[in-house]
C-alpha cells in the first residue's frame, strides 16, 4: 500500500481529514507543498496557471497543475487540480467554490503562486509594476477573502472552523532586493496583510502566518546557480523546495493551534520566527520641533539604534 494511502487509512498523518488548497502547486515550492500535505493525509487543491516565470502564458500545452494532483492520485492520495487565475475574483472563487463542492469544506488555504519581473527602478516599467503586484499582492487578498467569507459563514452556522493560512512573502519583502523594487513591495505588502488578517479573523477560527522561504525553483536557479546547486555526493540538499514544507504543513495542521500573525523564514533546515518593526531610540520634545532641532535629535537617535539589516544585493 502507499505511504498516503496507508495514512489515510489508518486516519493518521498531521492533516488527515482536511482539504488544503496551495496556489502555484504546479511547480517549485507550491508542488512540495502539496505533495507534502497529501502525504499527511490532507486532500488537496492544486492550483496552477501554469504560466512562464514571467507570468507570460505558457506555450506549451498541458497544465502543471494537473500534472501534480495526478502524482498525488497516483501515491494513493486525493488531489483535484484548478488552473485558474488566483489573481482575479473568478479565479479566488473557484478555488473555493472546488474545494467545497469536490470535498465538501476548505480548512487550509496557502497563498503561494506568483512570478516576477526584475528591473532596475529607474527602468521598471508600468506593466511591470502592476503585473507583480497584482499576482503577489491581489493573489493573496483575493482567495483570503473568499476563503474568509466561507469561514466567517461557518462560524456564524454554529460550525467554528480551525481554519489555517499560510501566506508567502520574501527575504525581499523582509529587507528589500536591488533589482526588485516591485517584488520588494509586493512581498512587504503580503506581511501587512498577514497580520491585519490574522487579527481580524481570529474569532472566526482563521490563524494566519506567512513564510519567507529560499529554496532552488525556476524562480531563483538563475540568481542563485552556484551556491543553490544540488549536491550530488547524497549530502543534504538545502536548497530543496521540500526543505520548506514541512513548516507549512505544521502551520497548515490543527496542531499549530495558538500560532498566529507570524511571520517564519524558513531555509534548508533552519526556521527562523522574524521579529518585527518595534520602537527604538525615541526622542519627545513635549512641544513642536523646529527642522534644526529635528536634525540634531535625529543624528543622535540613528546613531544609537541598531544597524538595518542588508538590502540583498546592495554594495
Ligand atoms: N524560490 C525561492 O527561493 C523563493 C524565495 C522567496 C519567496 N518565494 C515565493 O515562493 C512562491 C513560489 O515560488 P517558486 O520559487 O516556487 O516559483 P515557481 O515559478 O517555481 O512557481 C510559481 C508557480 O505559480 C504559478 N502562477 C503564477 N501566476 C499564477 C496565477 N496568477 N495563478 C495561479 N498560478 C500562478 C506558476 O505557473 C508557477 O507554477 C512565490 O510566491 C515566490 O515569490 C520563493
Amino acid at each position: 500500500m502507499a505511504e498516503n494511502a496507508r495514512k489515510e487509512a489508518a486516519g493518521a498523518g498531521l492533516c488527515a481529514g482536511r482539504v488544503v488548497a496551495v496556489t502555484g502547486a504546479g511547480r517549485g515550492l507550491g508542488r512540495a507543498h502539496a505533495l507534502a500535505f497529501a502525504a499527511e493525509g490532507a486532500r488537496v487543491v492544486v492550483n496552477d496557471l501554469g504560466v512562464r516565470p514571467d507570468g507570460s502564458p505558457a506555450a506549451e500545452a498541458g497544465g502543471p497543475a494537473e500534472e501534480v494532483a495526478a502524482e498525488i492520485r497516483a501515491a494513493g492520495g486525493e488531489a483535484v487540480a484548478h488552473d485558474g487565475d488566483i489573481a482575479t475574483p473568478a479565479g479566488a472563487a473557484s478555488l473555493v467554490a472546488t474545494a467545497l463542492g469536490t470535498f465538501g469544506r476548505l480548512d487550509t488555504l496557502v497563498n503561494n503562486a506568483g512570478f516576477v519581473r526584475d528591473r532596475m527602478l529607474v527602468n521598471l516599467t508600468e506593466d511591470e509594476w502592476d503585473a507583480v503586484l497584482r499576482v503577489h499582492l491581489k493573489g493573496h487578498f483575493l482567495p483570503l477573502r473568499h476563503a474568509a467569507a466561507h469561514w466567517r459563514a461557518e462560524a456564524k452556522a454554529g460550525r467554528p472552523p480551525r481554519a489555517r493560512v499560510v501566506n508567502t512573502s520574501s527575504g525581499a519583502g523582509l529587507a528589500g532586493s536591488v533589482g526588485q523594487a516591485n517584488y520588494s513591495a509586493a512581498k512587504a505588502g503580503v506581511l501587512g496583510l498577514t497580520l491585519v488578517a490574522a487579527a481580524e479573523l481570529s474569532r472566526y477560527g482563521v490563524q494566519v502566518n506567512a513564510i519567507a522561504p529560499a529554496a532552488r525553483t525556476r524562480m531563483t536557479e538563475r540568481t542563485f546557480a552556484e551556491t543553490m546547486a544540488a549536491p550530488t555526493d547524497g549530502t543534504f540538499d538545502a536548497m530543496a523546495p521540500e526543505n520548506v514544507s514541512p513548516l507549512v504543513v505544521w502551520l497548515g495542521s490543527a496542531a499549530s493551534e495558538g500560532v498566529t500573525g507570524r511571520i517564519f523564514s524558513a531555509e534548508g533546515g533552519r526556521i527562523t520566527v522574524m521579529e518585527g518593526w518595534r520602537p527604538g531610540p525615541t526622542a519627545d520634545k513635549g512641544a513642536r520641533w523646529s527642522p534644526g532641532e529635528v536634525g540634531e535629535a535625529v543624528r543622535g537617535l540613528v546613531a544609537g539604534a541598531r544597524a538595518a539589516e542588508g538590502v540583498y544585493g546592495a554594495g
